[in-house]
């Protein structure tokens, strides 16, 4: 079955796309690079040994899209396209909501005319704000502190909207925690431009040397240690995640959300440690004031995943640091050559 990957070039959806591969799907990638590389695709290649469909066209124009569906049988879309830098998103709210939400819209409305009945959404755990209700589960209410967050909130709703009028569809609204790690070929992995807003490549970076040291933003959260706790889930076992949606998807109809994380909270100075231990590198760091926007302490409540996909998240925060510091050491400039 072909499964359109709309921004399958960027993190999340070059990982996906291998596990695709591996479970036997046939990917075809849209993506228009603005936020991502052509050697990524290039990479996904070498690794499975196979051509990668793509097409180079702005998810949004649903003009040039719509040779993808004339030219593919198309059984099944996982929308990771948009913008997805916060603070930016604060400052051009805009350019955010236009793009993450004309990239729906467009594929939306192609579903419609090709007869597409199953979407992954790449929605995040930002829609649970800035509740301290934790373990988050999915019938949480919810709500959203910047523009970037409302786009996934919006979007979740066009598509639970969309799929009350069409009874053949299915869509799987994805919450992910915080993707971290690479592929363990080291050969993709995050790659922000300029200087990284999240934590784990701000630690990578600092590793290298190409930053002197991390900023830890606050030390005074009713926390264990004082620092924000997150749920921290290898990309990997994101991408996995991706394949058992596709194919309950295929099953059920209608919407529903579901939490991707592993259940486990680690603090920012965990995550220094683990990182330390795993690769024997020493990360400096000094305390800061808090970030605004952030909250205490967000981990999953992963049953549903466990549940309705038979999916749970395998690898370990070992893992991830091992991973991270691998990919950001075999390139140190990202994708640029
Ligand atoms: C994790 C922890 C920081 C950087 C954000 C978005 C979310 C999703 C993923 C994606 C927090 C602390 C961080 C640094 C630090 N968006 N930190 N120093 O904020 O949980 O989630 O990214 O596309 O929607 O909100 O992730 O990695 O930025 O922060 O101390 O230099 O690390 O305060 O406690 P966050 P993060």
């Amino acid at each position: 079955m072909k499964v359109l990957l709309a921004g399958g070039a960027g993190y999340i959806g070059s990982h996906t796309c291998i596990e695709l591969v591996n479970a036997g799907f046939e990917p075809v990638i849209v993506d228009d690079f603005a936020n991502s590389s052509p050697i990524a695709v290039k990479r996904i290649e070498e690794i499975t040994g196979r051509k990668i469909r793509l097409y180079t066209i702005d998810v949004c124009n649903e003009e040039e899209l719509e040779k993808v569906f004339k030219e593919n049988e198309i059984g099944s879309i996982v929308h990771f396209a948009g913008y997805k830098a916060v603070g930016e998103s604060v400052k051009l709210p805009l350019k955010y909501y236009r793009n993450n939400l004309d990239s729906t819209f467009a594929l939306l409305s192609l579903c419609e005319k090709y007869d597409v009945n199953s979407f992954i959404f790449s929605s995040s755990a930002t829609v649970y704000g800035m509740s301290e209700d934790v373990p988050y589960h999915e019938d949480l209410p919810t709500g959203c502190l910047n523009p970037y967050g409302w786009t996934k909130y919006m979007n979740e709703q066009i598509l639970r909207d969309y799929a009350k009028v069409h009874p053949s569809f299915s869509t799987v609204l994805l919450r992910y925690f915080n993707p971290i790690g690479a592929h363990e070929s080291g050969l993709i992995g995050d790659n922000p431009e300029g200087i990284p807003n999240n934590l784990m490549p701000y630690v990578c970076q600092v590793a290298s040397g190409k930053l002197e040291k991390l900023h830890i933003f606050g030390n005074d959260y009713p926390t264990p240690d004082g620092t924000g706790v997150r749920d921290y889930l290898h990309v990997v076992d994101l991408a996995k995640g991706h394949v058992k949606a596709i194919d309950y998807s295929i099953e059920n109809k209608g919407s529903i959300e579901i939490n991707l994380g592993t259940g486990i909270g680690y603090s920012v100075l965990d995550v220094v440690n683990s990182f330390e231990k795993a690769n024997g590198i020493k990360i400096p760091y000094v305390i800061d004031g808090r970030r605004p926007g952030d909250n205490a302490t967000s981990y999953a409540d992963p049953s549903r995943a466990n549940k309705l996909l038979g999916w749970k998240a395998e690898k370990t925060i070992v893992d991830m640091c091992k991973d991270a510091w691998n990919w950001q050491k075999n390139n140190p400039r990202g994708y640029k050559e």
